[in-house]
C-alpha cells in the first residue's frame, strides 16, 4: 500500500488555507495545520472527520517557530511530503497610496509574505531531501500579474513569491523537489469577509473583470493546489497556475 501523504498547510486554521487543509484531508493526506490562531482548533475538527491531523503553533515570520513546526509534523507523521506556503496577510492590509506605506508596515508585509515562504520552505527542506521528494506549493495572487494599485507592499511580497517559485524550482530541482505556484483572484476567504473594506472596495471590480461573473471561494482555489501536489504534476516545477475565473490571462 502506498505510504500516506503527509502536508503541512501554513496559515491552514481559516480561509484559503482551511479549504485545502480539508480537501487534502478528504484525499487520504495526513494534514498538519500550522497557524499563528486556530491550528489546534481546525486540526481537532479534521480529525473529527476521521483524518489524521494535528495543529502546531507556527509564525512563519519566524525562523525557531518554522523548524519547530517541522519537527512536530516529523514527529507526528515521519515524513512530508508536501508545504502549502499559504499563511499571508492581506484582507487586514489598508488600501494606501504607495507613498503612505510606513516602513514598518512594508517589513511587516515583507517578514511575512515574502521571508516567512522562505523559512517554511527551509524548515521542511532536510526532511524532503532525505526522503529524496517533495512538493512545495507557494500562494500568490493575481495582484502582480494585473499590477493591482493601493497595496504595493502586498502586489511586492507576492510578485517576489513568483519570481521565488521559479528561483527555488531550479536550486532544488536536483533533489527531486518541485516548486510550483497558485495565484488566486480576489476571494471570498474568512480574513476577507471579516474585512467588509476589502469587499466594498474590491468585489464590484473583481467580478467584473472576470470571465466567470461570479465571486470566487476558497474551495475555488483548491483544486490546482492539490494537483500540483500530487503526482499529476509530476514533470511540472516553477510554474504558477492563475485561479481567477477569467480575469488575467497569461
Ligand atoms: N483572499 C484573497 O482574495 C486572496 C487572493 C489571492 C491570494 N491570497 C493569498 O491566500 C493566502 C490566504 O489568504 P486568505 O484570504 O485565505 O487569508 P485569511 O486571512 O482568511 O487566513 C489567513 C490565515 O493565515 C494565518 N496567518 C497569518 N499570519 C501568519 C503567520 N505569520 N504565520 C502563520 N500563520 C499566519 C492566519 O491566522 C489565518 O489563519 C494568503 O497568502 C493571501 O495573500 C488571498
Amino acid at each position: 500500500m502506498d505510504q500516506r501523504h503527509v502536508v503541512i498547510v501554513t496559515g491552514g486554521a481559516m480561509g484559503i488555507g482551511r479549504a485545502i487543509a480539508d480537501r487534502f484531508a478528504r484525499d487520504g493526506a495526513a494534514v498538519v495545520i500550522a497557524d499563528v490562531s486556530g491550528a489546534a482548533e481546525a486540526a481537532a475538527e479534521i480529525s473529527a472527520t476521521g483524518a489524521p491531523a494535528i495543529g502546531v503553533f507556527c509564525d512563519i515570520s519566524d525562523p525557531a517557530s518554522c523548524e519547530k513546526m517541522a519537527t512536530e509534523a516529523l514527529d507526528a507523521f515521519d515524513r512530508i511530503d508536501t508545504l502549502v506556503n499559504n499563511a499571508g496577510l492581506y484582507s487586514t492590509l489598508k488600501l494606501t497610496d504607495f507613498s503612505d506605506i510606513s516602513p514598518e508596515e512594508w517589513q511587516r508585509v515583507l517578514n511575512v509574505n515574502v521571508m516567512g515562504q522562505a523559512f517554511a520552505t527551509a524548515a521542511v527542506l532536510p526532511a524532503m531531501q532525505a526522503q529524496g521528494a517533495g512538493s512545495i506549493v507557494n500562494m500568490s495572487s493575481g495582484t502582480p500579474f494585473k499590477g493591482v494599485p493601493y497595496l504595493l507592499h502586498y502586489v511586492a511580497s507576492k510578485g517576489a513569491i513568483n519570481a521565488m517559485t521559479k528561483a527555488l524550482a531550479k536550486e532544488l530541482g536536483a533533489s527531486g523537489i518541485r516548486v510550483n505556484g497558485v495565484a488566486p483572484g480576489f476571494t471570498m476567504s474568512d480574513g476577507v469577509k471579516a474585512n467588509p473594506h476589502q469587499i466594498e472596495k474590491l468585489q464590484d471590480i473583481s467580478q467584473k473583470a472576470r470571465v466567470i461573473a461570479r465571486d470566487q471561494q476558497p474551495e475555488d482555489v483548491v483544486g490546482a493546489v492539490a494537483f500540483l501536489a500530487s503526482q499529476d504534476a509530476a514533470f511540472m516545477t516553477g510554474q504558477t497556475l492563475v485561479v481567477d475565473g477569467g480575469a488575467y490571462f497569461h
